[in-house]
């Protein structure tokens, strides 16, 4: 099953009366523990990646451990980018394999929140990338006291919400209710009415932050009135943070032996919020709706008249620019290994997703470079595009794949 279509997900669960999970991980043992939750109550899941908490891993570097789990998986997976800062943070994302991006423009004034978040979906949407946008203030800090920060909460309002959704573009509107992030002091108070307003105004997947610290009536009737998607962290990061120090108590040093069973407590909560949230035991339903998520391979071979010495200029300056496209993950220039080869040149470009094959090919730099550099000097080559021949799902399912021939 692998990845999906975070769209699908979140309008399969929409239409079905049930929330997915977006558990922020912070570090492998937050990631294989969701994943084992995930695995064992039959559910999907997102993977989701805050931005507040890059000072504590190097997002470059776990994105590939992040992807591998998802490829992996026995369930569906998307994997998000949350509470991103910039433009360049949700093209970075998706460059890292991101599948959904949230950037957080919620503190700025309504009209820069919609300009800015317009942005972001132009570029998202041109990967087929789905944006969540958020529209009031949820306060407080991922994993810290919410008392800390007791900035205002700024309720979200029905009349603004349609407007936004409809200038924006969003896909999934996160929403201020009564929620903060963080660790709470007693139940929130929730603003019901309101949410059942700006469900019944936008009929799109809602989206609840600060998801630590609620009972399970309130998250029941979140999702009776449009919650999609829970965002969820403070409460892992107190299970994990606990049974570090209880195993101190209990005499343990070194690392390995103060984070002994950090994983089981992440896993127990999560497979807990799967079941009350409606996703456990779900993952056939929703592999059967939802489109796998299939990175494309876009190859040329070509062979070039000009000298050694202009082609690795040629080269560079290709490396340099066509990497800036929302969109390409990779770039690999190769040069063939035996001279007698039909081409002696290949670009190797790996896109995000097929809606990229159109937007590389018509975005101004990729035109630019084609027609300053590459087309007067490479009229000899072919170019094909690929995707995935045996699907990821098909083999994590353990079905025979077709012999290469
Ligand atoms: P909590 O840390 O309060 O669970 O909130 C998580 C969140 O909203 C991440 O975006």
């Amino acid at each position: 099953m692998a990845l999906i279509y975070m769209r699908d997900l979140l309008q399969h669960a929409y239409r079905n009366g049930y929330a997915v999970g977006a558990f922020d991980l912070v570090s492998l043992d937050f990631l294989q523990a969701i994943m084992d939750a995930a695995d064992s109550c039959d559910s999907p899941v997102i993977l989701s990646l805050a931005e507040s908490h890059f000072d504590y891993f190097d997002f470059e570097l776990i994105m590939p451990a992040v992807e591998a789990a998802a490829m992996r998986a026995r369930v569906p997976v998307a994997i998000h980018l949350d509470h991103g800062a910039s433009l360049a943070s949700a093209q970075t994302a998706i460059r890292l394999g991101c599948n959904g991006v949230m950037v957080d423009n919620s503190s700025a004034p309504l009209a820069e929140n919609i300009s800015r978040t317009r942005e972001i979906v132009t570029m998202a949407h041109a990967c087929d990338i789905p944006v969540e946008g958020e529209l009031g203030y949820v306060a407080g800090v991922e994993g810290e006291d919410a008392e800390r920060h007791p900035g205002e909460v700024v309720y979200t309002s029905v009349e603004e919400a349609s407007d936004y959704v409809e200038r924006t573009g969003v896909d999934f509107l996160a929403v201020s209710i009564g929620t903060v992030h963080g660790r709470l002091q007693g139940e929130p108070q929730l603003d019901f009415d309101r949410l059942g307003q700006i469900n019944a105004a936008l009929r799109l997947p809602l989206v609840i932050h600060g998801g630590t610290g609620l009972g399970d009536d309130q998250f029941r009737r979140l999702i009776a009135n449009g919650v999609a998607k829970i965002n969820y962290y403070t409460a892992l990061s107190d299970a994990a943070g606990s049974r570090i120090a209880a195993n101190q108590q209990q005499g343990a040093r070194g690392y390995t032996g103060l984070v002994e069973n950090v994983q089981h407590e992440i896993r127990t909560e999560v497979a807990r919020c799967m079941q009350l949230w409606g996703c456990a035991g779900r993952a056939e339903e929703v592999a059967a709706d939802c489109r796998p998520w299939q990175n494309v391979e876009h190859l040329i071979f070509y062979n070039l008249t000009c000298s050694d010495w202009d082609a690795a200029q040629l080269i560079a300056e290709g490396e340099r620019v066509l990497a800036t496209i929302p969109g390409v993950r990779k770039i690999f220039a190769g040069k063939t290994v035996d001279e007698s080869d039909r081409f002696h040149y290949c670009w190797r470009v790996k896109f995000a997703s097929p809606a990229v094959i159109d937007t590389y090919r018509e975005h101004p730099v990729h035109v630019k470079y084609a027609d300053t550099w590459f087309r007067p000097n490479a009229g000899d080559r072919v170019t094909i595009d690929f995707a995935p021949a045996i699907s990821v799902s098909r083999e994590a399912s353990g079905q025979p794949a077709s012999k290469a021939s």
